[in-house]
Protein backbone atom coordinates (compact mmCIF):
# COMPACT_ATOMS: atom_id res chain seq x y z
CA UNK A 1 0.00 0.00 0.00
CA UNK A 2 1.45 3.38 -1.17
CA UNK A 3 0.22 6.58 0.10
CA UNK A 4 -0.30 8.95 -3.48
CA UNK A 5 1.54 11.75 -4.31
CA UNK A 6 -1.07 14.57 -4.41
CA UNK A 7 0.72 15.68 -7.45
CA UNK A 8 -0.52 12.54 -9.60
CA UNK A 9 -3.99 12.22 -7.42
CA UNK A 10 -5.85 12.05 -10.38
CA UNK A 11 -2.73 10.39 -12.27
CA UNK A 12 -3.35 12.07 -15.72
CA UNK A 13 -0.84 11.04 -17.89
CA UNK A 14 0.18 14.77 -19.82
CA UNK A 15 2.92 14.55 -22.47
CA UNK A 16 5.95 14.15 -20.26
CA UNK A 17 4.46 10.86 -18.94
CA UNK A 18 4.89 9.40 -22.67
CA UNK A 19 8.38 9.98 -21.56
CA UNK A 20 8.23 9.11 -17.84
CA UNK A 21 5.49 7.35 -17.26
CA UNK A 22 3.73 8.43 -13.26
CA UNK A 23 4.24 5.32 -10.98
CA UNK A 24 0.79 3.13 -10.01
CA UNK A 25 0.57 1.98 -6.71
CA UNK A 26 -1.07 -1.18 -5.76
CA UNK A 27 -3.60 0.53 -3.48
CA UNK A 28 -3.85 4.14 -2.15
CA UNK A 29 -6.76 5.29 0.54
CA UNK A 30 -9.74 7.46 -0.39
CA UNK A 31 -9.86 9.95 2.22
CA UNK A 32 -11.98 12.68 -0.08
CA UNK A 33 -14.72 12.90 2.01
CA UNK A 34 -15.69 14.21 5.95
CA UNK A 35 -12.09 12.08 6.93
CA UNK A 36 -9.95 15.41 8.13
CA UNK A 37 -13.05 16.88 9.15
CA UNK A 38 -13.93 13.98 11.75
CA UNK A 39 -10.49 13.62 12.73
CA UNK A 40 -9.95 17.16 13.82
CA UNK A 41 -13.51 17.50 15.32
CA UNK A 42 -12.42 13.91 17.40
CA UNK A 43 -8.95 15.83 18.69
CA UNK A 44 -10.80 19.12 19.35
CA UNK A 45 -12.97 17.27 21.66
CA UNK A 46 -9.87 15.89 23.06
CA UNK A 47 -11.77 12.25 22.79
CA UNK A 48 -8.37 10.55 21.24
CA UNK A 49 -8.81 6.91 23.26
CA UNK A 50 -11.66 4.34 22.53
CA UNK A 51 -14.21 6.42 24.16
CA UNK A 52 -16.13 8.78 22.31
CA UNK A 53 -19.26 9.28 19.42
CA UNK A 54 -17.26 8.16 16.77
CA UNK A 55 -17.22 4.80 18.49
CA UNK A 56 -20.67 4.11 19.21
CA UNK A 57 -21.47 5.59 15.65
CA UNK A 58 -19.33 3.60 13.66
CA UNK A 59 -19.84 0.13 15.61
CA UNK A 60 -24.04 0.92 15.07
CA UNK A 61 -23.41 1.94 10.96
CA UNK A 62 -21.47 -1.26 10.87
CA UNK A 63 -23.63 -3.37 12.21
CA UNK A 64 -26.16 -1.76 10.09
CA UNK A 65 -23.95 -2.34 7.16
CA UNK A 66 -23.06 -6.13 7.68
CA UNK A 67 -27.06 -6.88 8.51
CA UNK A 68 -25.96 -7.94 12.27
CA UNK A 69 -27.17 -6.87 15.98
CA UNK A 70 -23.74 -5.66 17.17
CA UNK A 71 -20.54 -4.72 15.96
CA UNK A 72 -17.28 -3.98 18.16
CA UNK A 73 -14.17 -1.87 16.66
CA UNK A 74 -10.94 -3.41 17.48
CA UNK A 75 -7.26 -2.43 16.88
CA UNK A 76 -6.97 -4.38 13.21
CA UNK A 77 -8.05 -7.80 11.77
CA UNK A 78 -5.26 -10.18 12.83
CA UNK A 79 -6.65 -8.98 16.41
CA UNK A 80 -10.43 -9.44 15.52
CA UNK A 81 -9.86 -13.09 14.37
CA UNK A 82 -7.24 -13.49 17.69
CA UNK A 83 -10.79 -12.33 19.75
CA UNK A 84 -13.06 -14.43 17.74
CA UNK A 85 -11.47 -17.31 18.65
CA UNK A 86 -10.90 -16.04 22.24
CA UNK A 87 -14.58 -15.72 22.59
CA UNK A 88 -15.20 -19.25 20.88
CA UNK A 89 -13.39 -20.64 23.28
CA UNK A 90 -10.80 -22.49 21.11
CA UNK A 91 -8.47 -24.14 23.41
CA UNK A 92 -4.67 -25.41 23.04
CA UNK A 93 -5.16 -28.92 21.20
CA UNK A 94 -7.89 -27.45 19.49
CA UNK A 95 -8.18 -28.30 15.55
CA UNK A 96 -9.48 -24.99 13.29
CA UNK A 97 -9.96 -25.86 9.50
CA UNK A 98 -8.67 -22.87 7.93
CA UNK A 99 -7.84 -22.40 3.67
CA UNK A 100 -4.11 -22.25 3.09
CA UNK A 101 -4.71 -19.74 0.54
CA UNK A 102 -4.88 -16.62 3.08
CA UNK A 103 -2.97 -14.12 4.58
CA UNK A 104 -0.77 -15.59 7.23
CA UNK A 105 -3.43 -13.63 10.31
CA UNK A 106 -5.84 -16.36 9.81
CA UNK A 107 -3.65 -19.26 10.76
CA UNK A 108 -1.57 -17.11 13.42
CA UNK A 109 -4.96 -16.22 15.11
CA UNK A 110 -5.26 -20.21 15.94
CA UNK A 111 -1.86 -20.78 17.07
CA UNK A 112 -2.46 -17.65 19.61
CA UNK A 113 -4.99 -19.39 21.30
CA UNK A 114 -2.88 -22.96 21.50
CA UNK A 115 -5.14 -24.33 18.88
CA UNK A 116 -3.50 -25.75 15.40
CA UNK A 117 -4.95 -25.07 11.77
CA UNK A 118 -5.44 -27.75 9.17
CA UNK A 119 -5.63 -26.18 5.83
CA UNK A 120 -8.10 -27.20 3.33
CA UNK A 121 -7.97 -26.78 -0.38
CA UNK A 122 -9.79 -23.99 -2.04
CA UNK A 123 -12.69 -24.45 -4.78
CA UNK A 124 -11.01 -23.62 -8.21
CA UNK A 125 -14.56 -21.59 -9.00
CA UNK A 126 -14.67 -18.89 -6.16
CA UNK A 127 -10.87 -19.19 -4.49
CA UNK A 128 -12.28 -20.07 -1.09
CA UNK A 129 -12.40 -22.84 1.30
CA UNK A 130 -13.84 -26.28 -0.47
CA UNK A 131 -16.33 -27.22 1.62
CA UNK A 132 -16.83 -30.58 -0.72
CA UNK A 133 -13.13 -31.40 1.34
CA UNK A 134 -14.25 -30.36 4.57
CA UNK A 135 -15.21 -33.53 5.89
CA UNK A 136 -12.33 -35.75 5.46
CA UNK A 137 -10.32 -33.38 7.40
CA UNK A 138 -12.31 -33.05 10.83
CA UNK A 139 -11.18 -35.56 13.63
CA UNK A 140 -12.79 -35.42 17.08
CA UNK A 141 -10.24 -32.24 18.06
CA UNK A 142 -12.00 -30.13 15.01
CA UNK A 143 -13.95 -26.93 16.83
CA UNK A 144 -14.53 -24.69 13.94
CA UNK A 145 -14.12 -23.36 10.68
CA UNK A 146 -12.59 -20.13 9.49
CA UNK A 147 -14.10 -19.60 5.87
CA UNK A 148 -12.46 -16.73 4.36
CA UNK A 149 -14.13 -14.62 1.50
CA UNK A 150 -11.03 -14.32 -0.45
CA UNK A 151 -9.92 -11.37 -2.56
CA UNK A 152 -13.60 -9.97 -2.45
CA UNK A 153 -15.02 -13.33 -3.48
CA UNK A 154 -17.71 -14.92 -0.97
CA UNK A 155 -16.78 -18.02 0.19
CA UNK A 156 -20.09 -21.07 -0.25
CA UNK A 157 -21.27 -20.92 3.60
CA UNK A 158 -24.48 -22.44 2.88
CA UNK A 159 -22.48 -25.35 2.23
CA UNK A 160 -19.90 -24.32 4.97
CA UNK A 161 -22.72 -23.63 7.40
CA UNK A 162 -24.80 -26.80 6.67
CA UNK A 163 -21.62 -28.98 7.14
CA UNK A 164 -20.93 -27.18 10.29
CA UNK A 165 -24.19 -28.18 11.84
CA UNK A 166 -23.83 -32.02 10.93
CA UNK A 167 -20.93 -31.72 13.19
CA UNK A 168 -21.68 -29.10 15.60
CA UNK A 169 -18.59 -26.89 14.50
CA UNK A 170 -19.02 -23.03 14.85
CA UNK A 171 -18.42 -21.13 11.59
CA UNK A 172 -15.86 -17.50 11.66
CA UNK A 173 -16.23 -15.43 8.52
CA UNK A 174 -13.05 -14.13 7.58
CA UNK A 175 -14.16 -10.77 5.39
CA UNK A 176 -10.98 -8.92 6.20
CA UNK A 177 -10.85 -8.41 2.03
CA UNK A 178 -14.32 -8.17 1.32
CA UNK A 179 -16.01 -5.46 2.79
CA UNK A 180 -20.29 -5.41 1.53
CA UNK A 181 -19.48 -8.89 -0.77
CA UNK A 182 -22.65 -10.53 -0.62
CA UNK A 183 -23.73 -14.40 -0.45
CA UNK A 184 -27.18 -15.11 -2.03
CA UNK A 185 -27.99 -11.16 -1.84
CA UNK A 186 -26.85 -11.81 1.93
CA UNK A 187 -24.38 -9.19 3.08
CA UNK A 188 -20.98 -11.20 4.08
CA UNK A 189 -20.69 -10.51 7.88
CA UNK A 190 -23.84 -12.08 9.31
CA UNK A 191 -23.56 -15.40 7.52
CA UNK A 192 -21.71 -17.46 10.46
CA UNK A 193 -21.63 -17.06 14.50
CA UNK A 194 -19.06 -14.13 14.20
CA UNK A 195 -17.35 -12.46 11.00
CA UNK A 196 -14.36 -10.48 11.30
CA UNK A 197 -12.92 -7.66 9.23
CA UNK A 198 -9.84 -5.36 8.75
CA UNK A 199 -9.45 -1.82 7.83
CA UNK A 200 -5.82 -1.62 6.84
CA UNK A 201 -4.45 1.13 4.55
CA UNK A 202 -5.41 -1.20 1.40
CA UNK A 203 -8.63 -2.11 2.42
CA UNK A 204 -11.99 -0.95 1.18
CA UNK A 205 -12.90 0.74 3.74
CA UNK A 206 -9.91 2.16 5.73
CA UNK A 207 -8.54 3.60 9.33
CA UNK A 208 -4.79 3.30 8.27
CA UNK A 209 -4.44 0.27 10.84
CA UNK A 210 -8.40 -1.07 12.50
CA UNK A 211 -10.53 -4.23 12.66
CA UNK A 212 -14.61 -5.21 13.67
CA UNK A 213 -16.07 -7.99 14.52
CA UNK A 214 -20.09 -8.68 13.54
CA UNK A 215 -21.88 -10.69 15.44
CA UNK A 216 -25.96 -11.57 16.22
CA UNK A 217 -25.78 -13.50 19.44
CA UNK A 218 -26.19 -11.58 22.44
CA UNK A 219 -24.22 -13.20 24.96
CA UNK A 220 -21.02 -14.08 22.52
CA UNK A 221 -21.18 -9.87 21.71
CA UNK A 222 -20.95 -9.35 25.55
CA UNK A 223 -18.72 -12.01 25.82
CA UNK A 224 -16.67 -10.35 23.30
CA UNK A 225 -16.75 -6.86 24.45
CA UNK A 226 -15.67 -7.86 27.41
CA UNK A 227 -12.94 -9.96 26.76
CA UNK A 228 -11.57 -6.81 24.65
CA UNK A 229 -11.27 -4.65 27.36
CA UNK A 230 -9.33 -6.70 29.47
CA UNK A 231 -12.17 -8.91 31.44
CA UNK A 232 -13.66 -5.34 33.38
CA UNK A 233 -16.61 -6.37 34.76
CA UNK A 234 -18.78 -3.98 33.33
CA UNK A 235 -21.10 -2.84 36.70
CA UNK A 236 -17.69 -3.09 38.96
CA UNK A 237 -14.19 -1.01 38.28
CA UNK A 238 -11.06 -2.17 38.63
CA UNK A 239 -12.53 -5.85 39.30
CA UNK A 240 -11.84 -8.28 36.38
CA UNK A 241 -13.45 -11.85 36.79
CA UNK A 242 -11.79 -13.19 33.35
CA UNK A 243 -8.42 -12.52 31.99
CA UNK A 244 -9.24 -10.05 29.20
CA UNK A 245 -7.50 -7.97 26.62
CA UNK A 246 -6.60 -4.52 25.42
CA UNK A 247 -8.10 -5.03 21.78
CA UNK A 248 -9.74 -1.82 21.52
CA UNK A 249 -10.29 0.79 18.23
CA UNK A 250 -9.71 4.35 18.91
CA UNK A 251 -12.49 7.32 18.37
CA UNK A 252 -9.84 8.86 16.04
CA UNK A 253 -9.70 5.95 13.78
CA UNK A 254 -13.77 5.68 14.08
CA UNK A 255 -13.64 9.06 12.95
CA UNK A 256 -11.81 7.96 9.88
CA UNK A 257 -14.66 4.95 9.36
CA UNK A 258 -17.67 7.40 9.80
CA UNK A 259 -16.70 9.41 7.26
CA UNK A 260 -15.44 6.28 4.84
CA UNK A 261 -18.36 4.58 5.44
CA UNK A 262 -20.13 7.86 4.56
CA UNK A 263 -19.12 7.34 1.05
CA UNK A 264 -19.46 3.18 1.09
CA UNK A 265 -22.12 3.48 -1.86
CA UNK A 266 -20.04 5.84 -3.66
CA UNK A 267 -16.39 4.25 -2.83
CA UNK A 268 -17.77 0.42 -4.25
CA UNK A 269 -19.47 1.97 -7.39
CA UNK A 270 -16.00 3.73 -8.42
CA UNK A 271 -13.88 0.60 -7.79
CA UNK A 272 -16.62 -1.62 -9.10
CA UNK A 273 -16.27 0.35 -12.01
CA UNK A 274 -12.63 -0.33 -12.11
CA UNK A 275 -13.46 -3.64 -12.15
CA UNK A 276 -15.75 -3.82 -14.94
CA UNK A 277 -13.08 -1.56 -17.03
CA UNK A 278 -10.43 -4.22 -16.17
CA UNK A 279 -12.77 -7.08 -17.57
CA UNK A 280 -13.57 -5.34 -20.45
CA UNK A 281 -9.68 -4.66 -21.29
CA UNK A 282 -8.25 -8.16 -20.23
CA UNK A 283 -10.87 -10.17 -21.37
CA UNK A 284 -9.30 -12.51 -24.30
CA UNK A 285 -5.48 -12.21 -23.86
CA UNK A 286 -4.45 -16.07 -24.43
CA UNK A 287 -3.02 -17.29 -20.96
CA UNK A 288 -4.68 -14.32 -18.81
CA UNK A 289 -7.00 -15.92 -16.10
CA UNK A 290 -9.86 -13.72 -14.69
CA UNK A 291 -11.26 -14.10 -11.19
CA UNK A 292 -14.35 -16.67 -12.01
CA UNK A 293 -17.44 -15.25 -10.15
CA UNK A 294 -20.12 -17.74 -9.19
CA UNK A 295 -23.71 -17.13 -9.64
CA UNK A 296 -24.62 -16.51 -6.30
CA UNK A 297 -22.00 -14.10 -5.82
CA UNK A 298 -21.36 -10.53 -5.54
CA UNK A 299 -17.76 -9.78 -5.03
CA UNK A 300 -16.47 -6.72 -3.21
CA UNK A 301 -13.85 -4.55 -5.67
CA UNK A 302 -11.23 -5.19 -3.34
CA UNK A 303 -8.04 -5.61 -5.60
CA UNK A 304 -8.46 -7.04 -8.79
CA UNK A 305 -6.51 -10.60 -8.94
CA UNK A 306 -5.65 -12.32 -12.63
CA UNK A 307 -4.20 -15.15 -13.04
CA UNK A 308 -0.66 -16.27 -15.43
CA UNK A 309 -0.77 -19.87 -17.41
CA UNK A 310 2.73 -19.77 -17.92
CA UNK A 311 2.73 -22.03 -20.84
CA UNK A 312 -0.22 -20.13 -23.10
CA UNK A 313 1.17 -17.00 -22.04
CA UNK A 314 4.83 -17.70 -22.51
CA UNK A 315 5.89 -15.78 -19.68
CA UNK A 316 5.36 -16.72 -15.43
CA UNK A 317 3.63 -14.91 -13.45
CA UNK A 318 6.84 -13.08 -11.75
CA UNK A 319 8.22 -12.77 -15.11
CA UNK A 320 4.91 -10.39 -16.05
CA UNK A 321 5.20 -9.12 -12.56
CA UNK A 322 8.51 -7.62 -13.35
CA UNK A 323 7.44 -6.53 -16.42
CA UNK A 324 4.81 -4.11 -15.00
CA UNK A 325 7.33 -2.62 -12.53
CA UNK A 326 9.43 -1.91 -15.44
CA UNK A 327 6.82 0.36 -16.42
CA UNK A 328 6.19 1.86 -13.10
CA UNK A 329 3.08 -0.63 -12.02
CA UNK A 330 3.38 -1.77 -8.42
CA UNK A 331 0.94 -5.13 -8.09
CA UNK A 332 0.98 -7.93 -5.56
CA UNK A 333 1.49 -11.42 -6.13
CA UNK A 334 -1.24 -14.30 -4.45
CA UNK A 335 -0.15 -14.78 -1.03
CA UNK A 336 1.90 -18.05 -0.82
CA UNK A 337 0.44 -20.87 0.67
CA UNK A 338 0.52 -21.35 4.61
CA UNK A 339 0.85 -24.81 4.26
CA UNK A 340 4.05 -24.31 2.72
CA UNK A 341 5.61 -21.80 5.23
CA UNK A 342 8.08 -22.18 8.28
CA UNK A 343 5.46 -21.95 11.58
CA UNK A 344 3.41 -24.84 9.38
CA UNK A 345 4.81 -26.77 7.15
CA UNK A 346 5.74 -29.50 9.44
CA UNK A 347 2.76 -29.87 10.65
CA UNK A 348 0.97 -29.91 7.63
CA UNK A 349 3.15 -32.58 5.91
CA UNK A 350 2.95 -34.93 8.64
CA UNK A 351 -0.65 -34.77 8.28
CA UNK A 352 0.19 -35.38 4.55
CA UNK A 353 -1.79 -32.25 3.62
CA UNK A 354 -2.11 -32.40 -0.64
CA UNK A 355 -3.46 -28.77 -1.53
CA UNK A 356 -2.86 -28.62 -5.61
CA UNK A 357 -5.31 -26.00 -6.24
CA UNK A 358 -4.13 -23.70 -3.86
CA UNK A 359 -0.34 -24.46 -4.75
CA UNK A 360 -1.38 -23.28 -8.20
CA UNK A 361 -3.20 -20.38 -8.06
CA UNK A 362 -0.39 -19.31 -5.40
CA UNK A 363 2.03 -19.66 -8.03
CA UNK A 364 -0.16 -17.94 -11.10
CA UNK A 365 -2.31 -15.22 -9.22
CA UNK A 366 -1.49 -11.47 -8.98
CA UNK A 367 -4.14 -8.21 -7.67
CA UNK A 368 -3.51 -5.04 -9.69
CA UNK A 369 -4.08 -1.63 -8.77
CA UNK A 370 -7.59 -0.67 -7.51
CA UNK A 371 -8.20 2.16 -5.82
CA UNK A 372 -10.60 5.45 -6.66
CA UNK A 373 -8.04 7.53 -7.86
CA UNK A 374 -6.77 4.86 -10.95
CA UNK A 375 -7.54 6.93 -14.01
CA UNK A 376 -9.15 5.37 -17.39
CA UNK A 377 -5.27 5.97 -18.42
CA UNK A 378 -3.88 4.10 -16.18
CA UNK A 379 -5.75 1.37 -16.45
CA UNK A 380 -5.14 1.05 -20.35
CA UNK A 381 -1.36 1.64 -19.47
CA UNK A 382 -1.82 -1.99 -17.28
CA UNK A 383 -3.62 -3.49 -19.46
CA UNK A 384 -1.37 -2.72 -22.64
CA UNK A 385 1.82 -3.90 -20.72
CA UNK A 386 -0.13 -7.59 -20.03
CA UNK A 387 -1.13 -7.71 -23.49
CA UNK A 388 2.19 -6.71 -25.38
CA UNK A 389 3.58 -9.09 -22.82
CA UNK A 390 2.91 -12.21 -24.11
CA UNK A 391 5.47 -14.06 -25.92
C1 LIG B 1 -7.75 -12.52 4.81
C2 LIG B 1 -7.13 -11.62 5.85
N1 LIG B 1 -7.34 -11.89 7.14
C3 LIG B 1 -6.82 -11.11 8.11
C4 LIG B 1 -6.05 -10.00 7.81
C5 LIG B 1 -5.43 -9.22 8.92
O1 LIG B 1 -5.84 -7.90 9.00
P1 LIG B 1 -4.89 -6.77 9.60
O2 LIG B 1 -3.79 -6.54 8.62
O3 LIG B 1 -5.79 -5.60 9.78
O4 LIG B 1 -4.38 -7.28 10.92
C6 LIG B 1 -5.83 -9.70 6.47
C7 LIG B 1 -5.00 -8.55 6.07
O5 LIG B 1 -4.93 -7.57 5.91
C8 LIG B 1 -6.36 -10.52 5.46
O6 LIG B 1 -6.14 -10.26 4.16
Amino acid sequence: MHKLPTNVSGGTDGPAAAVSPTFIPVAAPDLSGHEETYVVQAIRSSWISSTGPFVQRFESEFAKLCGTRASLGVCNGTVALHLALLGLDVRPGDEVLVPSLTYIATANAVRYVGAEPVFVDVDPTTWCIDPKLLEASITPRTKGIIAVHLYGHPADMDAINHLAAVHGLWVVEDAAESHRARYKGRTVGGLSQVATFSFYGNKILTSGEGGALTVNDRQLELRLRTLRGQGVDPLRRYYFPVTGYNFRLTNIACALLCAQMERCDAILSRRNAIFARYDALLQGIPGIGLQPVAEWAERAPWLYSITVDEKAYGRSRDELMALLEQNKVETRPFFIALHRLPPFREESRRRAENLPVTDILSAAGLNLPTYSALTDNDQERIASVIRGGRR
